[in-house]
């Protein structure tokens, strides 16, 4: 495999930024520039290119389901990991006694299409809003539940879930399993069978490396059919070009939850970002980018600071861990004045890894912070 000082030659932002808010934006890397320059030629010039552009939509989905070890009939392609959780929803016929369990880990997008549809339904099960234990879907609340929703890596702080545990717990009830893994995927490896989940969602822009407008949606082949889509359009027909008003069939696979024109140029942009990912190990990349995270929170330690979760005591990290501070903004701009991007939320400035940062980006960060704390003590 490649090494992280060669990936990250593939990414201009590095000339002039320690670039750490790829749980914000993943880094523009060549390959994609030119993958949007092309695009673009190719329009210019042909016009319509229906066949390739959707053709690109297709390898998208074929490297993402290799990505996570699933199979390419098992992924839909939608705009947003918003779309992609109402798709699957409001697709699973529920009844309206069935109970939906989220947490105040989960992204606020993800959870609000949930209360949308099921109300006081959805059972919040995290006693801190930053940490979640197994223990906390207890068999009480796990009684008459439907579905559970968890995130892979919580956009918060980085605080990974016990998720194959979870799933475990929930399937004993009865419950299917979503997980949102748009804060881990392409950061963090992802096999949905050992992870047991029944629907995975994940979007192209953070560490998957691509831009906004596709997110991938991993359907279990036990739920393929049982789906029952509310919203469609024709690319969720048997055979899109039909174009029979009439018919509303589904196709066997996960690709009956897509609805209309998907985002072709996203498709290009995250089809050509997946072709570098597909060049690592996941695995490899997984434990690479855990010893900055976890170098990191000692830099953060020793500067006397606090990151987000640290007082939990409990539980594994993604590839971010948020510094807590009562002035995120402040904080940003000086890092920024330091040549240090990261991603300002809530109380906190998240920091965030791939395979493209280094030790020494967590060396610079350590000194920045030190700087930073010494003048706020004056
Ligand atoms: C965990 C998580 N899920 C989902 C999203 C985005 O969802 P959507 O594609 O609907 O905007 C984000 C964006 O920050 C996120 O961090």
């Amino acid at each position: 495999m490649i090494a992280p000082a060669e990936f990250r030659g593939q990414f201009s932002v590095f000339e002039h930024t320690i670039y750490c808010a790829s749980c914000s934006q993943g880094a523009l890397s060549k390959t994609v520039q030119t993958a949007i320059g092309d695009f673009v030629q190719g329009w210019d010039e042909q016009g319509a290119r229906w066949d390739v552009w959707t053709e690109s939509l297709e390898s998208a989905r074929r490297r993402f389901a290799a990505l996570i070890h699933a199979r390419p009939e098992d992924i839909a392609v939608l705009p947003s990991a918003s779309e992609a959780v109402f798709q699957v929803v409001s697709s699973l016929g529920l009844t309206s006694d069935a109970a939906i369990l989220s947490s105040r880990l989960e992204f606020p997008s993800i959870a609000q299409v949930l209360v949308n549809a099921a109300g006081p339904r959805v059972k919040f099960v995290d006693q801190d809003g930053l940490s979640l234990t197994v223990d906390d879907y207890t068999g009480e609340l796990l009684n008459g539940a439907k579905l559970v929703s968890v995130p892979l890596v919580s956009y918060k702080n980085g605080f990974r879930p016990p998720v194959e545990d979870i799933a475990e717990r929930a399937h004993r009830h009865g419950a299917a399993v979503l997980v949102d893994a748009y804060q881990g995927a392409g950061a963090v490896a992802v096999d949905v069978t050992e992870m047991g989940c029944d629907f995975l969602v994940a979007g192209s822009l953070k560490y998957l490396l691509g831009t906004g407008g596709v997110a991938f949606v991993y359907v279990h082949p036990h739920w393929h059919e049982r789906l029952q889509p509310v919203m469609t359009g024709w690319f969720g027909r048997v055979n899109p070009y039909a174009f029979d008003p009439h018919t509303v069939d589904f196709p066997p696979t996960a690709r009956r939850l897509e609805t209309g024109t998907p985002a072709v140029l996203s498709a290009r942009v995250a089809d050509a970002a997946l072709s570098l990912l597909a060049q690592l190990d996941a695995k490899r990349v997984e434990s690479y980018v855990a010893g900055l995270v976890s170098a990191l929170q000692s830099v953060v330690e020793d500067q006397g600071l606090q990151w987000v979760g640290h007082g939990t005591g409990k539980g594994t990290w993604g590839p971010m861990a948020a510094v807590q501070t009562s002035d995120p903004a402040g904080l940003d701009a000086y890092l920024r004045s330091r040549g240090i991007a990261g991603s300002p939320r809530g109380q906190a400035l998240r920091l965030s890894f791939h395979y493209y940062n280094t030790q020494a980006d967590v060396l610079h960060i350590a000194d920045a912070l030190k700087d930073w704390s010494r003048d706020r003590r004056r």
